[in-house]
Order: C-alpha cells, then sequence, then structure tokens
C-alpha cells in the first residue's frame, strides 16, 4: 500500500506549510507509527525528492494511556496512536490541533488546560473512597477543546477536560473544597456550555461527561 500523507509543518517564524511524505507499508502501522518511521531515515527525504527535517510531535505511551499524541487525521481530531495507516486516504493530511499555540509541526502546547485544572482545584484535599472511576480517566488531550464550539482559544472556558476536573476534585470529604470547586465549575464551564455535546461524542476514553454535569449540579 501507498499513500502520500501531507503533514503540515512548520517553517521559520511560525509559518506553517504542507510537506508531502510517501508511506509504504500493510497498512496496519499507526499514523505515531509512521511519523516515527520517516523520523528514523538516515537521510529524511519528502515526497517530491527534496530534503527535509524530522518531524517535530508529542507521543509518549503509544497505548492511548497519555493523551499527548492528539492531532487533526483528515480532518478529524484524533489520538494519533489509535488511527491505523490503512484508515487514512490516499491524500490524508495530518494537522497539529488548531484550538492550541503550536510549538513546532504537530507538537502543541496545552498549558492552558492545565491552568484551567488548578483553577478548578481539580486535585480533591481528602478523597472520598472510592473515587469516580470515569473522571479519572481523563487523559488530558484535548480533543475536547478541539471540537467545543463553545471554547475560545486562550479562553478559561475548561472544557470536557474541566467536567471531569471538576467531577475528581468534588470527589473530596472537604466540604470547603467542594463548594469552592463547585464555584468555579460554574465559572470556567457550566455558564459557557453550550450544550452541543461534542465532547461526550469525542472523549477517547468514552467518559460520560453528560452524566458528570448532572452530578455536579446536584452537588453543593
Ligand atoms: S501516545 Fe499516549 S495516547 Fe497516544
Amino acid at each position: 500500500m501507498k499513500k502520500i500523507i501531507k503533514i503540515k509543518r512548520t517553517a521559520e517564524k511560525g509559518r506553517q506549510f504542507l510537506e508531502p511524505f510517501l508511506y509504504e507499508g500493510d497498512g496496519n502501522e499507526t499514523v505515531i507509527d509512521f511519523l516515527e518511521e520517516i523520523n528514523s531515515r538516515s537521510e529524511i527525504v519528502n515526497a517530491d525528492g527534496k530534503p527535509s527535517q524530522p518531524i517535530s510531535f508529542n507521543c509518549s505511551c503509544k497505548e492511548k494511556k497519555c493523551g499527548a499524541c492528539a492531532m487533526v487525521i483528515d480532518g478529524k481530531p484524533r489520538l494519533a496512536c489509535t488511527v491505523h495507516m490503512r484508515e487514512l486516504k490516499e491524500n490524508a493530511l495530518i494537522e497539529p490541533l488548531s484550538k492550541f499555540p503550536v510549538i513546532r509541526d504537530l507538537s502543541v502546547d496545552r498549558t492552558i488546560m492545565y491552568n484551567g485544572q488548578e483553577t478548578l482545584k481539580a486535585w480533591p484535599e481528602a478523597p472520598q473512597e472510592p473515587m469516580d472511576t470515569d473522571a479519572v480517566r481523563c487523559l488530558m488531550c484535548g480533543l475536547c477543546l478541539e471540537v467545543c464550539p463553545n471554547y475560545i482559544p486562550g479562553s478559561s472556558f475548561t472544557g470536557g477536560a474541566g467536567v471531569a476536573g471538576a467531577a475528581r476534585g468534588m470527589d473530596s470529604t472537604d466540604a470547603a473544597h467542594t463548594k469552592d470547586v463547585k464555584k468555579e465549575y460554574m465559572k470556567h464551564f457550566f455558564r459557557d456550555c453550550g450544550q452541543s455535546l461534542s465532547c461526550v461524542r469525542i472523549c477517547p476514553m468514552n467518559i460520560p461527561l453528560d452524566k458528570l454535569q448532572a452530578r455536579l449540579a446536584k452537588k453543593k
């Protein structure tokens, strides 16, 4: 199987451009395998035969456990370690997430998500036992914010990750902490959520964010 895959890259001064790379294989490799294979070539040459540079991207576990490899593949935000090359179109396009600052190529800066978790006090002071098993599955991959029509890049709206974070934060036996989390949750999620539920549909961990919202609404 041969495909020409276009990758959105970063040139000097942050200018973005598309660069084609040849994929040859049986289609069973993941997108992460393909990116690693390009970077392992002794001489990196693009599909036009021109010399190129290693591609920057984030990836840690390659097992859908870290969320680092979120990117836009063929127009869909996905975890690259879960997408096989056979699923891509002949002329597929791989891009970085569009709602986060691009560091380089496919690598983005998700600091704003971590700041949001801090604002929400998403780590309980005195955890209840057992903790909510849905909320702890959040990978902080950013796909929920990428697809959310209510998230404006740079805003303090925390999206689906904020719902999971607040659910963790409110799993506390410390009433004052729970009250603080609820206050921040109302400000940084509830007030601006338009209930599109796009975060529920995209979440790679299938976290029932709508059910978590209902649970949070009952908390005092
Ligand atoms: S590399 Fe960890 S989720 Fe894809």
